[in-house]
């Protein structure tokens, strides 16, 4: 397995590092091998140079199987820069179409939620991630006068829906949830009646093919409440890309915050590079102090590993990290977690 590794800005090269640790340890464990690539993108050779990703950089992440990023973000770089130069661009150059966010409560993770547990909240959240409102179509009419206008337009194609749609239904099918198969889609039908009317039609074709999986809808505002309500009610969710941008942070939340959350943007095509990812930003104030969580990370690392064709080593890196936040953890906080930033990763490596 070849892997580009992306460590970034702030703490994204501290929580990197763990979840290579985790790499190191669970490689020898399940007996495969794998190659490095450090890359040294992120907001400190942007500064230096001006350059994002630096020229053929595309070309050298297409040679590799998979590409691990810590996190990007650094004050001395206006916001947005850096999130649409890199992640948002190697998102849609590399046609990474599915955006993956697991929302599952740890075992002696604390969520928000009254009265749920570890048992109540354990769904997937399957984002189209190239297209919708993410596309960046739009302009300014008349800019910087009083009469301006601006244009944002989200679009869908049959063959974005096509390709997101089988690929959830797969997924449910294959996740075999014990409580039953279950895909709902996330949309918002009765306002969005062209756009998400073809999200719609798309999802009832390929329900068809189908017939073990419950087809499932819900608005998007209703869905909102329902995970706060019963999130227990979730298996699969699909949802459109801003919705999901939108509401994986209510998930992200739910399920113990920024510390735990991860996520993968795939590819799942033959030969597509796919890029797994702590959900937390890079945190500049916490950098250095080895205090930041590194369990988001590993759970990436977790992740990439499952998607990436070594799924025991996925499974048991999971486990660990699930007998980590159980026993030994205190909080999930960075600073309150009882352990620093290298102890956490350890202790993760011992529990393998
Ligand atoms: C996410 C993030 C990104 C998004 C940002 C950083 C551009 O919030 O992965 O959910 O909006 O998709
Ligand atoms: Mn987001």
């Amino acid at each position: 397995m070849k892997i580009a590794v992306i460590g970034g800005d702030g703490t994204g090269p501290e929580v990197t590092q763990e979840a290579l640790k985790v790499l190191d340890a669970v490689s020898k464990i399940e007996n495969f091998t794998y190659q490095l690539t450090n890359l040294d993108w992120g907001s400190q050779r942007y500064l230096k140079t001006g350059e994002i990703i630096p020229e053929g950089g595309l070309e050298t992440l297409r040679s590799h199987d998979a590409i691990f990023l810590g996190a990007v973000g650094h004050p001395d770089v206006t916001p947005g820069v850096i999130e649409k130069g890199l992640l948002l661009t190697l998102r849609f150059k590399l046609d990474q179409y599915i955006n993956l966010r697991p929302v599952k409560l740890y075992p002696g993770v604390e969520t928000p939620l009254a009265g749920k547990s570890s048992k109540d909240i354990d769904f997937v959240v399957v984002r189209e991630n190239t297209e919708d409102l993410y596309a960046g179509i739009g302009g300014f009419l008349k800019k910087d006068t009083p009469d301006e206008v601006a244009t944002q337009t989200a679009i869908y194609s049959r063959k974005g829906c096509q390709r997101w749609l089988k690929w959830a239904f797969e997924f449910t099918r294959k996740r075999n949830n014990p409580k039953g198969k279950r895909l709902t889609l996330v949309a918002k039908t009765n306002v969005l009646t062209f756009g998400h009317d073809l999200v719609w039609r798309t999802f009832q074709d390929v329900a068809k093919e189908f017939p073990d999986v419950e087809a499932d809808y819900n608005h998007v505002d209703a869905c909102c409440m329902w995970m706060v309500k019963n999130p227990e009610y979730y298996d699969v969710i699909a949802t459109t890309n801003m919705f999901g941008d939108i509401i994986t942070d209510l998930g992200a939340i739910i399920q113990g915050g920024m510390g735990v959350a991860a996520g993968g943007n795939i590819n799942p095509d033959p030969g597509g590079t796919s890029m797994y990812e702590p959900m937390g930003g890079s945190a500049p104030k916490y950098t250095g102090q080895n205090v930041i969580n590194p369990i988001a990370a590993i759970g990436a690392m977790a992740m990439l590993l499952e998607h990436g064709g070594q799924p025991n080593a996925g499974r048991r890196v999971l486990s660990a990290i699930q007998a980590v936040t159980g026993a030994k953890m205190k909080s999930q906080a960075a600073g309150k977690m009882g352990y620093s930033t290298t102890q956490v990763g350890d202790l993760v490596c011992q529990a393998l």
